[in-house]
């Protein structure tokens, strides 16, 4: 975790939205040298698209080498959330606009079953309305795209919400990790990384390389030369 701006290491989670759903085994580890795997749950009701649950988390869990970074966007989090960290996930996202309650008790609930508890905002959601609510929370996920589908084009727009985030982590206000997800490419990467994300999840830009660990190794030092 980091509380300040020094030194950061910039973490690459591919998404696996991405990889070839039949092969998840393989395309597992074929990113093996990532930070962590980003898992898209969704539900087609929060997001219209469908795409995995917890039975397939547990199994990809199972044979992934590297942390899972579960991003629901689904209704009723505060129903399901907590079963994502119970089998392994090392971090559970939920997003600010499904919550019906208090995010917090969300967050409490994961970091009961033993996992690290994110925040996941919309880019039309505004930062300000949870500043308080963040201070429980260890990762913030700043959407730069609508959720539901990959291969979408980069929101600069939703970049001064990175910004903030990074001044509150630097000021002390929050300690979580920034974590920027949607359009993340060799295009877009160093933007995110300047305005002060600290993880970068990346779908297309890793899967649709040939050579996955090379797309990874590549984001990982844009990001770290524009931090
Ligand atoms: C979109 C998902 C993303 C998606 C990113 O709703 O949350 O994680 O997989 O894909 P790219 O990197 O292709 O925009
Ligand atoms: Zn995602």
């Amino acid at each position: 975790m980091h509380s300040d701006d020094g030194a950061r290491t910039p973490m690459i989670a591919p998404s696996l939205l991405s990889a070839d759903f039949a092969r998840l085994a393989d395309e597992v580890a074929r990113v093996a040298d990532a930070d962590w795997l980003h898992v898209d749950v969704m539900d087609a009701h929060f997001v219209p698209n469908l795409t995995l649950g917890r039975p397939v988390v547990e199994a990809i869990q199972a044979v992934s080498p590297i942390p899972l970074d579960c991003h629901l966007m689904i209704e009723a989090p505060e129903r399901w959330a907590p079963g994502y960290a119970e089998v392994g996930a090392r971090n559970v996202t939920v997003h600010a606009e499904a919550c019906t309650g208090d995010p917090r008790d969300v967050a409490r609930d994961i970091r009961a079953a033993g996992a690290l508890a994110g925040l996941a905002l919309k880019p039309g959601t505004p930062l300000e309305r949870y500043e308080d609510v963040l201070r429980d929370f260890d990762t913030l996920l700043v959407m730069t795209v609508e959720p539901g589908f990959g291969g979408q084009a980069f929101m600069a727009e939703v970049l001064p919400k990175v910004r903030r985030a990074r001044e509150l982590v630097a000021a002390g206000h929050l300690r979580l990790l920034v974590e920027v997800d949607g359009g993340i490419n060799a295009d877009t990467i160093e933007q995110a990384a300047a305005a002060g994300a600290d993880v970068f999840v990346a779908g297309s830009a890793v899967y649709g390389a040939d050579d996955p660990a090379r797309a990874i190794a590549a984001l990982r030092a844009q990001a770290a030369g524009a931090a």
